[in-house]
């Protein structure tokens, strides 16, 4: 039942016209408990009333769908906006942000340019930290390879690996000498058994295996997870191998285990919340509902009160 649930919502994330229509809707159903706000005025003061909690922040621009080379430009005239945000405001956060909505679909080389105008503008406004989210897998391969490009140039961005991935050991491997600051994940995108592991011990216990991989190379992990098993995980790592705690820190979404992140944070880690923002915001939702099929009592609830 739990599986089919997944699959409606995953089928619901991708469907346009919903999509088209709900930027018009204005945050509804309950949306609001994960997306922070669709300006970026409301966005800067969810993560200043963050940051007042002791917790660090990126943002992320909500955007799904992107077919032409003026609505990539445009996403990345967004992520310019929302890095100029961040250093007026002077708040602690950094950018997230999904390299199809900056055209990769549509060529290669204008999502690199538009890649090349964020990173340059982030450099040179206080050296903001952008994170490339890692989407399926059928864009896992040309992600990391543009990654390997950017990084001759430029020290400010990192990505994400997957812990579903078969591919995954290797992939950290072969960054390994670059020193890249990565946020690991288990994986959120449906996948064939062809290429992930469909079973979740199977997962867990891999994605156990790459964070003490990329910790003991001595690079920089954002562990990103809701799982106490693997927070515990974490942290027996730091006092086996005794890794300082500027090597690594936690990560979870706006409006998942609010209180885990303030205790993770009053115990001293550095605890960063994923906050996206914008009008943009159906499939994100409807991928948060998959994730977890209980948090459609919110929704429930949020049609009868909204
Ligand atoms: P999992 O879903 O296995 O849950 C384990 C346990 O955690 C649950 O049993 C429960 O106890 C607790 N838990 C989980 N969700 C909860 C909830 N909503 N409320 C309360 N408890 C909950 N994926 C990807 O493919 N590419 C990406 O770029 C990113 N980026 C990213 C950034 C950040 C900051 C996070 C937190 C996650 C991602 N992900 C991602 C998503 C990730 O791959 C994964 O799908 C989700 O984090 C869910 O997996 P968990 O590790 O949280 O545990």
């Amino acid at each position: 039942m739990e599986q089919l649930m997944k699959d409606f919502f995953l089928f619901l994330s991708k469907n346009k016209a919903l999509n088209a229509a709900a930027k018009k809707w204005g945050l509804r159903f309950g949306a609001n408990r994960f997306v922070s706000g669709e300006t970026i005025e409301e966005a800067i003061s969810k993560v200043r009333e963050l940051n007042e909690k002791g917790l660090v922040c990126t943002l992320d621009h909500l955007g799904e769908f992107v077919f032409s080379t003026e609505e990539a430009n445009e996403s990345a005239d967004y992520c310019i906006k929302t890095l100029e945000a961040i250093y007026k405001s002077g708040v602690d956060c950094n950018l997230s942000l999904k390299m199809t909505s900056l055209g990769l679909d549509i060529s290669r080389e204008l999502c690199i340019n538009n890649m090349r105008r964020i990173l340059e503008f982030a450099r040179d406004h206080g050296n903001i930290f952008v994170r490339i989210d890692m989407e399926d897998y059928a864009h896992k391969n040309i992600t990391l390879e543009i990654l390997h490009e950017l990084l001759e140039d430029y020290s400010n961005v990192g990505t994400v690996i997957q812990a579903y991935l078969y591919d995954t050991v290797g992939d950290i491997e072969a960054l390994k000498d670059k020193k890249v600051n990565l946020r690991l994940v288990k994986g959120a995108y449906k996948e064939s058994p062809e290429v992930a592991f469909p079973n979740k011990a199977d997962v867990d216990e891999n994605y156990k295996k790459i964070i003490k991989q990329h910790l003991l190379y001595g690079n920089y992990a954002a562990v990103a997870t809701h799982d106490d098993a693997i927070i515990d995980y974490v942290k027996k790592l730091e006092k086996e191998y005794n890794i300082p705690r500027t090597q690594f820190e936690f990560q979870m979404l706006y409006g998942i285990r609010t209180q885990t992140q303030i205790d993770l944070a009053n115990e001293g880690y550095k605890m960063r919340v994923y906050v996206p923002y914008g009008n943009d915001w159906y499939g994100y939702f409807m991928r948060r509902l998959a994730e977890r099929p209980a948090n459609v009592a919110f929704v429930l609830k949020g049609m009868f009160t909204k």
